[in-house]
């Protein structure tokens, strides 16, 4: 989203529950998803081949195959939460059906452009938030203080790399999570697995852990919220360049990075009084705002099909519960309902892949996702671990310059590095996440392609959840401040240090001194 000054004119619209999104003037449509009303497919986990329900659309042109927002549902939907009743996920769907759009076709452009020039090598994106956005945790410092490490990192990478930074947050939408085990067993009791607060809830009980569709209706209520905070926080004076120092965390003020932090803003500050000096107006939106996007992964068919409306000027469809959407590695089939769900949506996509991905596999998906090879349509998010990386990734950039795809790849350096420690946490250490950018970088490097950007889950919060870096956290400290809902994330500290070590790794790719 351009939050800062949108060509879109907005309204303030009141959601159902009290929750805001802003609406844009041309673009009020009429919910466009067909309602799940005469399905009988949507509450299957894996749902059989069916007719099509007969609705068709041209969209993508050139693609022979008849798309439309619930065609999904004549494939094997992975990952999906079983309802105990019809009627109430047909009622929480309509509900969704008619709620304002939370992203708007215009800022879901701007993103996309900004995307193909990272295609060019020209730029980098960053993509941070919670593994799991959670009810519990939603307060506005939360987001406040996500928001501000990622400007932080933002500045640190534009500033140390010399290039734009894409700045997306997996934020007002990251709920739902794919799950290894359909249920978890504890002292002999099994009970359906957490799926992420917008499916069940996360305590140990037959009745948390029925599948609530109605918890999708909340999540977007929240969504709406943090969309809402979010765009106040990037124009509303929050992220004036010139505010700098305010931005600093308290806790981050003792350590190294802080420091190395502290000398750069102090750079920054200088070179902002020279360009006053000179009589540049550093009160002007580039200064004072910043685009910050938002994108989840498009897990929650039923959700993400409600959300998907058709854009008036365009006629083109866009799922505007987030700019941007990408499909996990467990639900990435080819011929699966979340390739064929986003094949339809005029989103920016991305897709993550593992080891298990070969590069035949990896160019059927880019021709599913990206049939017309848009440049900036999609990311590859990569996730293997540093060894495995090594290993597999120049085979798959090998046949992406083969064929001559527009991709940005995209180092995910957490999700291949998750360990439990001795004392039960599911956690991850900050040398092997170092480990798996420098391989990121070297592969890059060796293949004469650019490294378009890092995915990471991080909170601007002081958690103990993943260990190493200079905030040291260990094994033994892991209990001190152990808050999320689903993996392990880096903390404010931890966050900043890797920025620290990608603008460097940037700025040795360009030929600039060390910062
Ligand atoms: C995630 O991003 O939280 C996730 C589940 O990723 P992956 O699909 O890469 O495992
Ligand atoms: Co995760």
């Amino acid at each position: 989203m351009r939050l800062s000054t949108s060509s879109t004119a907005f309204l303030l619209a009141s959601s159902l529950n009290g929750g805001a999104a802003f609406v844009p003037t041309s673009l009020v449509t009429a919910p466009a998803a067909p309602t799940s009303s005469s399905s009988t497919s949507l509450n299957v986990a894996s749902a059989p081949r069916v007719n099509s329900s007969g609705s068709t659309s041209s969209f993508p042109p050139g693609d022979n195959k008849a798309w439309s927002p619930d065609s999904w549902k004549n494939c094997i939907a992975k990952q999906m939460p079983v309802y105990e009743s019809q009627e109430e996920l047909d009622a929480a769907v309509e509900t969704l059906n008619r709620v304002a759009p939370l992203v708007f076709a215009g800022e879901v452009r701007s993103l996309h452009e900004k995307l193909a020039r990272v295609t060019q090598g020209q730029g980098f994106v960053l993509m941070g938030g919670d593994c799991a956005e959670s009810f519990k945790e939603f307060h506005v410092n939360h987001i406040r203080d996500t928001f501000r490490v990622l400007l932080q990192m933002a500045l640190v990478l534009t500033f140390g790399s010399a290039m734009p930074v894409v700045k997306i947050g997996r934020m007002a939408g990251q709920f739902a999570k794919p799950r290894s085990e359909p249920n978890e067993v504890i002292d002999g009791v099994s009970l359906p697995s957490y799926r992420g607060d917008n499916v069940n809830r996360e305590e140990f009980t037959p009745e948390a852990r029925r599948n609530d569709p109605n918890l999708m209706v909340d999540a977007y209520h929240q969504s709406a919220q943090t969309l809402n905070i979010l765009r106040a926080f990037s124009t509303g004076g929050f992220a004036d360049i010139a505010r700098l120092h305010a931005w600093n965390l308290d806790f981050v003020e003792d350590t190294e990075e802080g420091s190395r932090y502290q000398k750069l803003a102090a750079k920054i500050d200088e070179s902002l009084r020279f360009m006053k000096a000179i009589g540049i107006d550093t009160s002007k939106p580039e200064f004072t705002s910043v685009d910050f996007y938002t994108a989840h992964e498009c897990l929650l068919l039923p959700y993400e099909q409600a959300l998907t409306r058709q854009d008036s000027t365009t006629g083109k469809w866009y799922d505007c519960s987030a700019h941007m959407l990408w499909v996990g590695e467990r639900t990435r089939d080819l011929d699966g309902a979340h390739l064929e769900f986003t094949r339809g949506v005029g989103n920016p996509l991305g897709v993550k892949v593992s080891d298990k991905c070969t590069p035949e596999e990896l160019i059927r998906i880019i021709d599913t996702m990206n049939p017309q090879n848009v440049p900036g349509k999609l990311s590859i998010i990569v996730r293997m671990g540093a060894e495995k990386l090594r290993k597999n990734l120049p085979g798959l950039i090998r046949a992406v310059q083969r064929e001559g795809k527009a991709v940005v790849w995209i180092s995910d350096p957490v999700h291949g590095n998750t360990r439990k420690s001795e004392s039960g946490f599911k956690t991850r250490d900050f040398d092997n996440i170092r480990a798996e950018l420098r391989a990121f970088f070297d592969v890059h490097d060796e293949m004469g392609s650019h490294p378009g950007g890092v995915h990471i889950e991080m909170t601007g919060e002081d958690v103990t959840e993943c260990t190493g870096g200079v905030s040291a956290v260990s094994d033994e400290t892991l209990n001190k401040n152990y808050a999320t809902a689903c993996d392990p994330r880096l903390n404010g500290s931890q966050a900043l240090e890797l920025a620290f070590l990608i603008a460097e790794r940037m700025r040795l790719r360009t030929g600039l001194p060390p910062l």
